[in-house]
């Protein structure tokens, strides 16, 4: 038997990546490449009077100067999620009209960046300009408008009629806020266009979903789909920001039509902290009230969120309350308010994330109320059905999660009371919360050859933006062939190859390996058919054939019966030093559900990714605003602060559980976003522990601690 599934195996693009073989968006060398450098917006609200080119036009290597003037020729996608999307409703260079600080104003080609860069700074611009609002705390909130269709609001049971002081033994009211934070990935926004003539054209772009960003160009460009290639091997971080195109890439695929040069846009730090997408600040007031044993008698979690005016995405924060624990009556309430800010996103988490941030650290100031301990509240509360979906979940093994989790952190020996735990002059500190994110699944398909020299090759037009799926592809293709791991080549990231779905809502693996694995079981087959068994392994041996099939998997209606998602806990050790308000961790235990583990190296090293972030919000990473001109006040890795090495202590990661066989035939659910849910209420909950003060809001600065 060859067992590869559930072994730890590295990354078989580490060494493409290590060595710089690995050739991102930008790095494609073309014959005749020319270079665009965005102009952006000194304002953050208001419509430009006058612009004045002439000057930048006139400069040594300038060859094109686009603005609202004289914009290249784009159509309007249907910007539905199903044929297309692009983040920004609005057109790149639509009209003069200024909607948030940083909005892209024109586009300047040369023949090098720096000149390009260098003329323009030489665009003269006059504003009409009008008091911006990029104040959270003063917008105007209303009720939100669903993302993909689905209601945000929600209500069960008589929530109205619950008395708050009388039927129940303890109430928690509390507000929590986070702070905007951006994605910042290490691969800045950055493509390539390349127009063979003017009906087809290369795109070389960091894309977490290539068949869709295909499409989506097409309609942009008015060209048909085959006319448009999407080449997107490697993604150096994403996030949720490269799922679609944004407004410079717009502008990049249509200028180069237009001049009929390839050409480059590469955005720049400072340009993408207010060009490519953020999390939105969120205020979330969370309202419990349970008896006395600590069973939950009604939960309302009340969610603000800001979006741009020039697109509607509310974070979507209450979506994982239903899933969480169960009570009779439940109300949602979503609310969005417009600032004049980018454009906010998908980001890691988008919605669970925080949302979860304000559930747990409510259930953690619930169990101090009523003296029991939070691990224990959860266990009580735990709900086996989808409270909105009325489904009940497969697979799930949250409670062994909590236990298992408690039981490695040793959270026996945790002091109860507050302040109680010291190690010297540091105040030590436990605290605990649950992780969750819903497991998704598309359709997908993939094309399998097993060669005469005794390797094989997956093609499919997926991705792997650092997670690891190539590497999962590859062992999943591997077992189910009898082949070791190093004889399967994968490629990804081209359109041209059978839909390999979407790197999004952490569905790749789940997406693609039934793909892989049916495409695999079908080679077999014909190879078996055509051949008795021993003379295959002989046939495969000797290398004498080649034997092809293409397969397709996709969610079943037997899953419709279930309500998948995927499971955890953290248990984290703060030390606080209060003289000089010295927060550090010093521990950390993750246990995570997400069904079968295909590569424990890889999935381990998705959680650990995911805490690390989910660190950097609880700590450090915060995007403010300018009052008065409403740009950002951090501009690069410098001034947005998120975590370094020096900051994070050893991570214990452990999965439990049994595969999800409901879900798909290799019972995996995903194994990306999960990680970062629940991260910051345990360090929040962890300080509050230490300190017997609880800070309300993210991230939990120095300042806030003194
Ligand atoms: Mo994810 S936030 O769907 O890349």
């Amino acid at each position: 038997m060859n067992q590869i599934i559930g072994t730890s195996v590295s990354r078989k693009d580490g060494r493409a990546k290590v060595t710089g073989q690995a050739t991102y968006g930008a790095e494609h060398q073309i014959q005749g490449l020319v270079h665009g450098y965005l102009v952006t917006a000194t304002i953050a609200k208001g419509s430009i009077r006058t612009i004045d080119t002439q000057q930048a036009e006139a400069t040594p290597g300038v060859m094109a100067v686009f603005t609202h003037k004289n914009p290249p020729k784009v159509f309007k996608p249907s910007n539905n999620f199903i044929n297309s999307k692009i983040y920004e409703a609005r057109l790149p260079l639509s009209d003069n009209t200024i909607h948030y600080a940083g909005q892209i104003v024109g586009l300047v080609v040369a023949d090098t960046f720096e000149r390009a860069r260098d003329a323009a700074h030489q665009i003269e611009i006059e504003y009409e300009t009008q008091p911006p609002q990029v104040n959270a705390h003063k917008a105007n909130y209303q009720q939100a408008k669903s993302l993909f269709g689905e209601d945000m609001e929600y209500r069960s049971g008589e929530f109205e009629t619950v008395n708050f002081s009388t039927d129940a033994t303890a109430t928690v009211e509390v507000t929590y806020t986070t702070e905007m934070e951006i994605h910042a990935p290490m691969e800045p926004h950055a493509l390539v266009a390349h127009w063979e003539d003017r009906d087809s054209v290369t795109i070389y772009e960091p894309t977490q979903w290539v068949k869709g960003s295909q499409r989506t160009y097409a309609e942009l460009l008015g060209v048909p789909v085959d006319r448009i290639r999407i080449i997107s091997p490697y993604i150096g971080g994403a996030f949720g920001s490269k799922e679609f195109p944004w407004s410079h890439a717009i502008l990049c695929v249509t200028a180069a039509r237009e001049i009929q040069r390839p050409l480059k846009v590469v955005v720049s730090r400072r340009q993408m902290t207010t060009n490519t997408g953020h999390r939105s600040q969120t205020e979330q007031t969370i309202r419990l009230a349970a008896n006395q044993e600590g069973k939950l008698r009604a939960i309302e979690h009340t969610a603000k969120s800001c979006t741009s005016p020039v697109e509607v995405f509310p974070e979507p924060c209450t979506g994982i309350t239903p899933v969480m624990y169960t009570t009779p009556n439940m109300r949602l309430k979503p609310e969005l308010a417009v600032l004049n800010v980018g454009t906010p996103t998908f980001m890691r988490g988008p919605g669970e994330n925080p949302g979860m941030f304000a559930l747990e650290s409510a259930m953690d100031e619930l169990a101090w109320e009523l003296n029991i301990d939070p691990v224990e509240l959860r266990l009580r509360n735990e709900t086996k059905e989808h409270q909105r979906k009325k489904l009940p979940f497969s697979a799930k093994h949250f409670a062994e999660c909590l236990k298992i989790g408690a039981e490695k952190f040793g959270w026996s020996q945790r002091q109860m009371q507050p302040r109680s735990q010291r190690r010297g002059d540091l105040l030590v500190g436990w605290g605990m919360a649950s992780a969750a994110f819903p497991a998704l699944r598309s359709m997908a398909e993939a094309k399998v050859s097993l060669l005469p020299d005794g390797t094989a090759r997956v093609l499919t037009s997926a991705n792997d933006m650092g997670t690891g799926a190539y590497t999962v592809v590859a062992m999943t293709a591997a077992e189910t062939l009898g082949l070791p791991v190093k004889k399967v080549k994968v490629e990804f990231g081209d359109s041209v190859l059978p839909n390999g779905g979407m790197a999004g809502g952490s569905q790749m693996t789940a997406t693609l390996t039934p793909a892989v694995l049916a495409a695999c079981q079908k080679v077999l087959e014909t190879a078996k058919a055509q051949n008795a068994e021993e003379a295959f392994v002989k046939l495969r041996e000797s290398g004498l054939a080649t034997y092809e099939a293409t397969a397709s998997s996709a969610p079943s209606e037997d899953g419709k019966k279930f309500a998948f998602n995927s499971w955890g806990a953290h248990f984290c050790e703060v030390t606080v030093d209060e003289e000089i308000a010295r927060l550090r961790i010093t521990r950390w235990v993750s246990v995570i559900n997400i069904g079968r583990v295909l590569n424990s190296k890889t999935a381990a090293s998705q959680i650990r990714g995911g805490f690390i972030m989910g660190i950097g919000q609880a700590l450090m990473e915060e995007c403010h605003f300018d009052p008065n001109t409403g740009y950002p006040v951090v501009y690069d890795l410098a001034t947005y602060h998120y975590p370094a090495h020096a900051d994070i202590p050893r991570i214990e990661v452990s999965f439990v559980g049994e595969p999800d066989f409901n879900f798909n035939p290799m019972g995996v659910r995903g194994c990306g976003e999960i990680g970062i849910t629940g991260v910051s209420a345990a360090v929040a909950n962890a300080v509050y522990h230490a300190r017997g003060k609880r800070i309300l809001s993210l991230p939990i600065t120095p300042d806030k601690l003194l």
